[in-house]
């Protein structure tokens, strides 16, 4: 039996409303593209509230869960899906604490946030939740397959 590529695994990471309406889409790109992440997939969208509901269906008992609805609706998202080795646990690296006063500076969060309810992004906590998030977010279609050119030049 054959090992899973360890430099395949995938995150789902969307900069949020506040993000896209403050003009960060491009430096949280850069910030994955720099570390040597590939994009597999992109979208500006606005997937409406019950898409949004099901992405955040396990905060659904937590007080902030309506107010978190309603900023995640508030204007378009743009959603990625970043490949690499433990993209999903770096990823969080990249994003920061969720908690602003946890969010040290050079992270997304540390750089750009005071209010955990406008913190600009997210990503997946984990490789499983990522699976799930991906295949809410994106076709199987819109994940592409293709030879990074770097690949020799990040992993040894
Ligand atoms: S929890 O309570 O531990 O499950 O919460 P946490 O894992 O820290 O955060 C889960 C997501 O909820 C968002 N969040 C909030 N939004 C608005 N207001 C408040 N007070 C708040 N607290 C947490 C937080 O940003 C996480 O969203 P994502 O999109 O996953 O980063």
């Amino acid at each position: 039996t054959k090992m899973a590529d360890p430099t395949k695994e995938r995150t789902f990471i969307a900069v949020k409303p506040d993000g896209v309406q403050r003009g960060l889409i491009g430096d949280i790109m850069k910030r994955f593209e720099q570390r040597g992440y590939k994009l597999v997939a992109s979208k500006l969208c606005m997937p409406g509230k019950a898409h949004l509901e099901k992405h955040y269906s396990d905060l659904s008992s937590k007080p902030f869960f309506a107010g978190l609805v309603t900023y995640m609706n508030s204007g378009p998202i743009f959603a990625m899906v970043w490949e690499g080795k433990q993209v999903v646990k770096m990823g969080r690296v990249l994003l920061g604490a969720t908690n602003p006063l946890e969010s040290n500076p050079g992270t997304i969060r540390g750089d750009f946030c005071i209010d955990v309810g406008r913190n600009v992004c997210h990503g997946s906590d984990a490789v499983e939740s990522a699976q799930k998030e991906i295949n809410l977010w994106f076709k199987p279609e819109e994940l592409l397959t293709y030879e990074a050119n770097a690949k020799p030049w990040i992993y040894e």
